[in-house]
């Protein structure tokens, strides 16, 4: 080869790396970057239950808000990339505060995760650069928001402005619900009720897809599609929830499916970013409703999706540590190509007891699963206690993942593992992955 420029395999990946957050996302995370070649130690900040057990891998009791804590720990572990898990500590400036010392983040500054924090913002990038999305009206008042409703004389979903850990979205059946949902946001329910904000919007019909690009702020790779379960109750019933369960590829968008969303959804949203002067580097997920007329956004999140992160990652190929760290580099041309495994992932929650309203905690988790090649557990929301023991200490407590041939084997297989762990009050849906299951 005479060519002048790299080549794939002489971009070096990063040595040490930090994954802040301490879900179910972050563990996986951990896991699959802990498996690439090159990585020698993965760090987790806090982490949970489960981190400090997976191969390779260390918690670091430090809080995703606490900036200066993470810089002295990336300092002073010589830490060479820093994946950033949830979005909060993504709105409040860590990816900016890390990057301003030097450091290698895979994760938006603050500008940028405005394209979750704000749906308000979202919205408008989204109608300025002509992105399928529902119909919609901002309004920074109680009575501009019932005005607006009155207007349209229908019920409209409604949507805090701001992050509400997915629970400031009301999909209204009747104006009375659409009401008291307007009401809830501007009484202050979702943070502040000094200046709350919210936006309604057109109801829009079919099942939903979540599109994951890994981005440089220039370039994109695509992860295969992902299908979550968002509702608590079989036959997706009951309230929302952050996601009870999920399956990749989801075949609902084939290639072709696939290639449209890049080409309607994902580069306008990418240069319409470019415009507004922001150097975007990490994950944009995008959450789509397939509607009748094509995809339409309903939601932008500026982090990979939980669970579908846990679902992915064991599809990753070895090169993830470098494609990450290449983004984070602004350098995504020089990284090798991410191989994607063929074949099904499957993935159950188990959550707590009360889940997603008032939960137990501090129930011992016992059993046990090796985490390997084509079965993982990731813990999300457990802790060790003083005694060492792993109790429950979230809404979603663990994830179970398999991989197969197909869809089928895959669910048996996680739901056989999910017999080898428990806790008091586990709770599950037994119809995940229901739309690809035949049995
Ligand atoms: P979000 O927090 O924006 O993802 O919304 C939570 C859930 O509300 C979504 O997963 C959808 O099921 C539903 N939803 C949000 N926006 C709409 C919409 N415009 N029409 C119908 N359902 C929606
Ligand atoms: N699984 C949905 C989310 O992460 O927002």
């Amino acid at each position: 080869m005479t060519a002048s420029a790299p080549q794939a395999s002489q971009i070096p990946g990063p040595r040490r790396v930090l994954v802040v957050g301490g879900g179910g996302r972050e563990n996986s995370l951990a896991w699959a970057l802990a498996r690439c070649p090159g990585v020698e130690r993965v760090w987790v900040a806090p982490g949970n239950g489960g981190t400090a057990a997976l191969a390779g891998c260390e918690t670091l009791a430090i809080a995703e808000s606490d900036s200066e804590g993470l810089l002295k720990a990336c300092r002073s572990r010589e830490v060479d990339l820093v994946v950033v898990g949830p979005e909060a500590p993504l709105a409040a400036g860590l990816a900016d505060r890390l990057r301003a010392a030097g450091l290698p983040v895979f994760g938006p500054g603050a500008d940028g995760a405005r394209l979750e924090a704000s749906k308000q913002w979202a919205k408008t990038l989204m109608r300025e650069a002509g992105i399928p999305t529902a119909g919609f009206w901002p309004a920074t008042s109680r009575e501009q928001a019932l005005a607006a409703l009155e207007a349209q004389g229908r019920p409209l979903v409604v949507k805090a402005d701001g992050l509400a850990a997915g629970k400031g979205v009301t999909v209204a059946e009747t104006m009375a619900e659409a009401r008291a949902a307007i009401e809830e946001i501007f009484a202050g329910r979702f943070g502040e009720s000094q200046g709350a904000s919210l936006v309604l919007e057109e109801r829009t019909e079919g099942p939903e897809v979540s599109v994951f690009a890994l981005t440089d702020g220039q370039r994109m790779v695509l992860l295969p599609p992902a299908q979550d379960h968002k509702r608590i109750g079989e036959g997706d019933t009951g309230p929302n929830t952050g996601g009870m369960g999920a399956y990749a590829p989801a075949p609902l968008l084939d290639a072709d499916g696939l290639a449209a969303v890049r080409r309607l959804v994902l580069e306008p949203t990418l240069a319409a970013l470019q415009a507004r002067s922001i150097d975007y580097r990490g994950v944009i997920y995008a959450g789509l409703m397939l509607t009748a007329d094509g995809p339409s956004v309903i939601e932008f999140n500026c982090r990979f999706g939980d669970p579908e992160c846990e679902t992915l990652m064991p599809l990753l190929g070895p090169e993830l540590a470098t494609v990450l760290l290449a983004c984070a580099n602004g350098r995504l041309d020089r990284a090798p190509t991410l191989s994607i495994a063929a074949g099904c992932s499957a993935c159950v929650i188990a959550a707590a007891e009360g889940y997603p309203g008032e939960i137990r905690r501090g129930d011992v988790v016992e059993g046990d699963l090796a985490t390997g090649d084509s079965l993982q557990l990731f813990h999300a929301g457990t802790r060790r206690a003083e005694d060492g023991r792993c109790v429950t200490a979230g809404g979603r407590v663990l994830a179970v993942v398999a991989q197969a041939d197909d869809f089928d084997t895959a669910f048996e297989r996680a739901y056989r593992g999910l017999e080898r762990v428990r806790f008091n009050g586990m709770t599950l849906r037994r119809d995940i992955g229901h739309q690809v299951r035949t049995r």
